[in-house]
């Protein structure tokens, strides 16, 4: 479809994101369904965050989402939040109703779709999660939305997340029924207990994410017994040590690509009122 004075415009604000995979998924799910949007990256930081929005607002934008480093600020800029940016503190996308700008991290519902891609089931059980950065509280907040009964974090004590956290597991624990724990990496014997009970291990963080292959947030394969599902949410590589790991003890695994894909689907929806064609995209940019 031609770009014309109706086109609407869709667009990346994150840096870097010369990398990124989201405006193939989302310019072709517009072609593919005759839409007449076009999705752009541009290379804002966080110190240039605010009087880009500005701009933005002012183009009369459709909406846009938002990468590292841009996921927390966004949040003050933004006229209106959902539920789940409330719980969090972080969005991922931004939509423009005739100037009045509305913030949703959408993270959070793409891994828990990833979770049934793969297979899984973790309503009413209990999961263990590493990590409680951008992502990892986006997953936390959906699943406990979602209905997981239980959740235990692990991270470090040290994290500049560590009291936002703690503000979110109170307000998770006023507004849903489930249990979050927040507990200190190093507790080996609460993190082998979490397992045991846990449906589902997931590495929120970004340890084994390339360069830095070699590395896995759980470092004794022994902890991974087949009774557990094991994701993580880094995509590059499609395998990290992690998932090398848990696959050789048994666990079934899963990576992040369906996670990006989600996360990218729940966006056009919200700025187009479509769903993306998934099977195509997947097929087309998501398989190995
Ligand atoms: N598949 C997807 O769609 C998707 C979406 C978003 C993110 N991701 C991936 O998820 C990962 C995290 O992204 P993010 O946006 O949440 O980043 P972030 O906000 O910077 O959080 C990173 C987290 O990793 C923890 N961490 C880093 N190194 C660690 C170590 N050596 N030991 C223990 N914890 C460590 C950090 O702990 P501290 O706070 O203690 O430093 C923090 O909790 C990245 O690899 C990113 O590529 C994937």
């Amino acid at each position: 479809m031609p770009i014309t004075g109706h086109t609407r415009l869709t667009a990346l604000l994150g840096s870097p994101v010369t990398h990124s995979i989201s405006p193939l998924m989302h310019n072709e799910s517009f072609r593919l369904l005759g839409l007449d949007y076009v999705y752009l990256c541009f290379d804002v930081k966080e110190d240039t965050l605010e009087e880009a929005v500005r701009g933005l607002r002012q183009t009369g934008i459709r909406g846009f989402n938002l990468t590292m480093p841009n996921k927390n600020k966004i949040v003050q800029l933004a006229d209106r939040l959902s539920l789940s940016v409330q719980l969090i503190g972080a969005a991922n996308t931004i939509v423009n109703d005739n100037g009045i700008l509305t913030a949703y991290n959408t993270d959070g519902y793409g891994f828990m779709q990833s979770v049934k891609d793969a297979g899984h089931e973790i309503t009413g059980k209990t999961m263990t999660l590493m990590g409680i950065g951008g992502a990892a509280a986006a997953i936390c907040a959906q699943a406990a939305l979602d209905g997981v009964k239980k959740i235990h974090i692990f991270a470090r004590p040290t994290s500049r997340f560590w009291n936002r956290t703690e503000e979110m597991i109170k307000k998770i624990h006023q507004k849903t029924a489930c249990t979050v724990i927040l507990h200190e990496n190093g507790d080996l014997p609460a993190l082998k207990k979490a397992l045991e009970e846990s449906a589902l291990l997931v590495n929120a963080t970004s340890v084994g994410m390339a360069p830095h292959t070699g590395n896995s947030i759980i470092e004794d394969a022994s902890l991974l017994t087949p009774h557990l599902a094991v994701g993580d949410i880094i995509y590059n590589p499609r395998e990290t040590k992690l998932l090398s790991m848990a696959r050789e003890r048994g666990c079934p695994t899963f990576n992040g690509m369906y996670m990006l894909l989600y996360q990218g689907a729940e966006a056009f929806k919200l700025w187009t009122g479509r769903e993306m064609p998934v099977d195509v995209i997947k097929e087309k940019y998501f398989s190995e």
